[in-house]
């Protein structure tokens, strides 16, 4: 199999910026698959389907198909062709987002649209080294406290640090069916790593 790294854990915990930084320095795309999961929330969201209703979640995909484009300055989501990025990180996004991820058809449909990427890439998420792509030639978990993961999204959002430690630990809580480390990661807690230490510890062992 041709290169394919992952990197998973939970939010904030510095998936996205270290699967860029070391994508970047090995040459190599980085692909975000948790932005697909927050494309298709957002169609539920944009076409008022319920988040429960997994049939219905389909029909919206069959209907309105969500799509990833990888691109080294940052992923784009298209729905129904139009670039949607700007708008998946938000509070409405983050509060539906684990509902609608926890139904099998729509893990399948994720893990199709990812089957079709070629690699070489490093690709992050919450599942990628067990259930996506187990055969994968290095795999990373990466921790980091609530409280450190909440200061870190609170100064990208400029929002209180307390709200967003409280909202983190409930999608913590809704994402743990899905959130599987493999069992041949390697782990990296990050509470007292600053971004370049992560990058450079992940790039060490991919090297060697
Ligand atoms: P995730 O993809 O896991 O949700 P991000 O990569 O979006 O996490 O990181 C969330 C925020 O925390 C970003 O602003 C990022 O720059 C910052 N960050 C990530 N890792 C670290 C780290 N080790 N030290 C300090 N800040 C970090
Ligand atoms: O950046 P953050 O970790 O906050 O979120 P994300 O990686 O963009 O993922 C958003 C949501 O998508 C998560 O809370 C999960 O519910 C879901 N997700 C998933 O179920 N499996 C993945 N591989 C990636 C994301």
């Amino acid at each position: 199999m041709s290169l394919i790294i992952t990197i998973d854990g939970p939010s904030a915990s510095g998936k996205t910026s270290v699967a860029r930084r070391v994508a970047a320095a090995l040459g190599v795309p980085f692909v975000s698959s948790g932005l697909l999961y927050r494309g298709i929330a957002y169609q539920v969201l944009r076409y008022h389907t319920s988040p429960t209703d997994a049939r219905a979640v389909l029909d919206l995909l069959r209907a309105h198909p969500v799509r990833l484009e990888p691109r080294p300055e940052g992923n784009r989501v298209l729905a129904n062709g139009e670039d949607v990025t700007a708008q998946l990180h938000t509070s409405a996004v983050d509060a539906v987002v684990s509902t609608v991820a926890r139904h099998p058809e729509v893990r399948a449909y994720v893990k199709a649209r990812l089957a079709e990427l070629e690699p070489p890439f490093v690709v992050e998420g919450r599942d990628m080294g067990s259930a996506v792509f187990p055969g994968a030639r290095f795999k990373f978990y990466l921790t980091a406290s609530p409280r450190v993961r909440a200061q870190r999204r609170a100064r990208e959002r400029g929002e209180d640090v307390a709200a967003i430690e409280a909202a983190l630990r409930a999608r913590d809580e809704a994402d743990k069916a899905q959130s599987q480390p493999a069992p041949d990661a390697v782990w990296i807690d990050t509470s007292a790593m600053d971004l370049e230490e992560v990058v450079r510890a992940v790039l060490e062992r991919v090297r060697t």
